[in-house]
């Protein structure tokens, strides 16, 4: 079965062609980054200006590559919330569009469970039941997945997500924007261990998550200690991001241990984020623990999720109707 998935429920107008939910035929990105970057942060307004200008030609772009006429399409996947309205207006319309005048099965897909469902496309997936972290620019979610399609939320961030932590000190010391791959790259050349930043809820028994103290503490530092040079702009990058590596891995680690899982995958654009990886692998080992993690392709917001996850509602029978409205958050 061949699902055309679209994603627009950010920055990025996407578009992909997946097999079965687990083959990429095709997986097309249009990114806004640069049009955002300059203002430190995405625009809503231009976000879904772009989106419309754009959508017609990613799509057109994903059946071409994967080799295909709508003819070919059983299904239409797209992202349905949470993310901006007025972005997520456009793909969802435009997938309403399409199922209307094809006749196809409609999935209005959950952006969270799309990015769980991102690990599906991997040739190795995980194995049920399995703990999954979403962490993005706008979430810091633990699930328990126990068997595909059954999600149950374990923890959340209480206040700023992790990829949202990343963006604002990286504003606070000048660098570019997104700011988590410029912190990461800062962190490579500094000492996580010269400066010690807080790790808030480690101590809590629960699986809820606060970044916005380490934030704090990060521009307290930046105000005592103005005029720094490289090497000790490094030491912060470093430091600010194993505190954030450190709650998330021992969260993850301890939530696998409670729910008896030797998997945990971890998606979203922090997933990115290479040595979190690399420290998460290292520290679930002792425990046999398996992790799991994208292609760089598939951390970011794509469509090739979108369509796995929306291949296992159509299958489901959980078809959206046609009158079906976005939305911008979801209720637990
Ligand atoms: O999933 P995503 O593309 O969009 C949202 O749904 O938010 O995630 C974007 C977030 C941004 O906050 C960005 O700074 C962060 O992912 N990010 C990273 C890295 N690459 C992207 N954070 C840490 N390290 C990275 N290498
Ligand atoms: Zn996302």
């Amino acid at each position: 079965m061949l699902i055309l998935g679209i994603e627009s429920s950010c920055d990025e107008t996407a578009a992909a062609v997946v097999e079965d939910g687990v083959h990429i035929r095709s997986s097309v990105v249009s990114s806004q980054v640069s049009t955002h970057a300059i203002y430190g942060g995405v625009v809503p307004e231009l976000a879904s200006r772009m989106h419309l200008e754009v959508i017609g030609p990613v799509v057109d772009q994903a059946l071409f590559q994967a080799g295909i006429g709508l003819n070919d399409i059983d299904g239409v996947a797209a992202t349905q919330g949470p993310g901006l309205i007025g972005a997520l207006l456009v793909g969802f319309s435009y997938a309403k569009a399409l199922a209307w005048a094809r006749h196809l099965p409609l999935a209005g897909v959950n952006h969270l469970e799309a990015h769980i469902c991102s690990l599906q496309l991997l040739d190795c997936p995980p194995q049920f039941p399995f703990i999954c972290l979403v962490v993005s620019g706008g979430h810091t979610n633990i699930y328990y997945v126990n068997e595909p399609g059954a999600f149950t939320l374990m923890g959340q961030t209480r206040d700023d997500a992790a990829g949202e932590a990343f963006d604002k000190v990286a504003k606070m010391m000048g660098l570019s924007y997104p700011g988590g791959p410029a912190i990461e790259a800062l962190a490579k050349k500094g000492d996580p261990k010269k400066i010690k930043f807080p790790r808030s809820m480690l101590g809590k028994d629960n699986f809820d998550f606060s970044f916005s103290g380490l934030k704090s503490a990060v521009a307290r530092h930046l105000h005592e200690n103005s005029g720094m040079n490289d090497d000790q702009s490094a030491h912060v990058a470093a430091g600010f991001q194993l505190a954030v590596i450190d709650v998330l891995s021992a969260k993850l680690i301890a939530a696998a241990r409670k729910k008896n899982c030797v998997c945990i995958g971890i998606a979203g654009g922090v997933s990115a984020n290479r040595t979190f990886v690399e420290n998460l692998a290292q520290r679930a080992e002792r425990h046999r623990i398996n992790v799991f993690s994208p292609p760089l392709s598939l951390c970011g917001d794509n469509a090739a999720m979108v369509a796995a996850r929306g291949w296992e509602m159509i299958r489901d029978n959980q078809i959206c109707r046609l009158d079906g409205d976005v939305y911008s958050r979801v209720k637990f």
